[in-house]
């Protein structure tokens, strides 16, 4: 049983006011809002421990580094990767997704397919395109049914021995949907196909086991589950890291440098270029202690009562078309009213202090699918409380007698 009201006491930012009112924030597919917790840990960085990792010999340079190398071996341990060195730290689920897109152009020719799904955040369409041109393989796509969920059977009849790299998000962003991964996994590696999984959403509401998965790559960031922006995970199988050329060039990611030749430094700090963001790595580790102090059984069990009940107040709405009604869904309600446009009703919502997302959320071909220009999105958070969903019903209401 959650306890809402003290969990809400971890989050500042819920007790302040927006255009005069108190703020309800239903952006959380967006990014999460952050606890003291993890606040106090980045604060505590720089007060205490700010140093470069991994070369000084100094005091603050090796508390600096146990720290991020703690914090590394807490993300494996959530994740359940079998090494830490298969976490690879990076700026975020798009800078995990473009590594292995940069690293698989020496792999692939024109004769191998890739696939992704229907969908995807432009984030896991566009690395996967960008690969397609410099290599000249071919993209399919996974098509999806009006419910918003995956067409498995197309899936099954792509399928075939060039498919080389599968691309499927875990929870789409735009619509909540939790995709059958275990399922594509198995299927993909029945033709020896690779797989990466893009957690970004999945992962506030989800805590996936990755060798339970035998997922090839999985990514995600740390601001959607309560941590910082700017920092982010890739994981992957130990054998397909090594054979992965570095993405970028520079200081920490060599073994050896000399102006005839360099040698790469071993897993993971091969793909580690630069000084890191140190104190949003530690942070990331602090997140995921917040998040498994609460529980993600508890907390998917309490956003799924706060789902039905925001998907059944909506309902009643004349005109409302909820977009995406998987059995299967995360606490993201993407809907429009009639023909009012996303727009209007997410600027009239903020007058009220109520944030949600309006617009495509970067997931064009999803709203093409679905023949519209955007939507308006709310996604909740363990923090929200059945009141803020009373506010955002009597909102929309309030704001229809001004639009209609
Ligand atoms: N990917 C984030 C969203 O869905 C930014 O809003």
């Amino acid at each position: 049983m959650i306890d809402v009201n003290k969990i809400r006491a971890d989050f500042p930012i819920l007790s302040r006011k927006v255009n005069g009112q108190d703020l309800v924030y239903f952006d959380n597919a967006a990014t999460s809002q952050t606890p003291n917790q993890v606040i106090e840990v980045i604060v505590d960085y720089y007060s205490r421990l700010n140093s470069n990792i991994h070369r000084g010999v100094h005091k603050l340079s090796q508390e600096a580094t146990d720290a991020y190398e703690t914090a590394r071996i807490k993300i494996q341990k959530h994740f359940n990767a079998a090494e830490p060195y298969e976490i690879i730290l990076t700026a975020g689920t798009t800078e995990s997704i473009n590594l292995i897109a940069s690293g698989y152009t020496k792999f692939l020719n024109p004769k191998d397919e890739l696939m992704i799904s229907a969908m995807e955040h432009h984030s896991n369409i566009v690395p996967w395109q960008m690969l397609c041109e410099k290599t000249g393989a071919h993209l399919k796509v996974i098509p999806m049914k009006l419910d918003g969920t995956l067409n498995m059977e197309a899936f099954d009849k792509l399928l075939n021995s060039k498919t080389k790299l599968v691309f499927v998000n875990h929870v789409s962003n735009a619509l909540g949907t939790v995709n059958p991964i275990k399922e594509i996994i198995n299927k993909a590696h029945g033709y020896e196909a690779l797989v990466l999984i893009d957690g970004a959403q999945a992962c506030p509401h989800i805590k996936p086991d990755l060798q339970a998965l035998d997922v090839d790559f999985y990514v995600t960031s740390a601001h959607k589950l309560c941590g910082p922006t700017g920092v982010g995970m890739l994981y992957g199988k130990a054998e397909l890291l090594k054979e992965l050329p570095p993405y970028q060039g520079g200081g920490e990611m060599i073994a050896t440098v000399t102006f005839e030749k360099t040698t790469y430094a071993d897993l993971p700090h091969k793909f580690e270029a630069g000084t890191p963001n140190i104190s949003g790595g530690i942070a990331f580790g602090a997140a995921l202690d917040y998040m498994n102090s609460i529980g993600f059984d508890t907390i998917a069990k309490y956003e799924n009562e706060l789902l039905t009940y925001c998907t059944d107040a909506l309902k009643k709405i004349d005109g409302i078309k909820i977009y995406g009604e998987a059995p299967d869904k995360t606490a993201v309600i993407s809907f429009n009213v009639g023909e009012i446009h996303p727009y209007d009703l997410g600027s009239i919502l903020d007058q009220l202090g109520i944030a949600v997302r309006t617009g495509h959320h970067c997931a064009q071909p999803v709203m093409d699918f679905f023949e519209i220009p955007g939507t308006v999105r709310a996604s909740f958070s363990f923090y929200n409380t059945f009141e803020e969903i009373d506010r955002f019903i009597a909102g929309i209401q309030k704001a229809l007698l001004m639009l209609r």
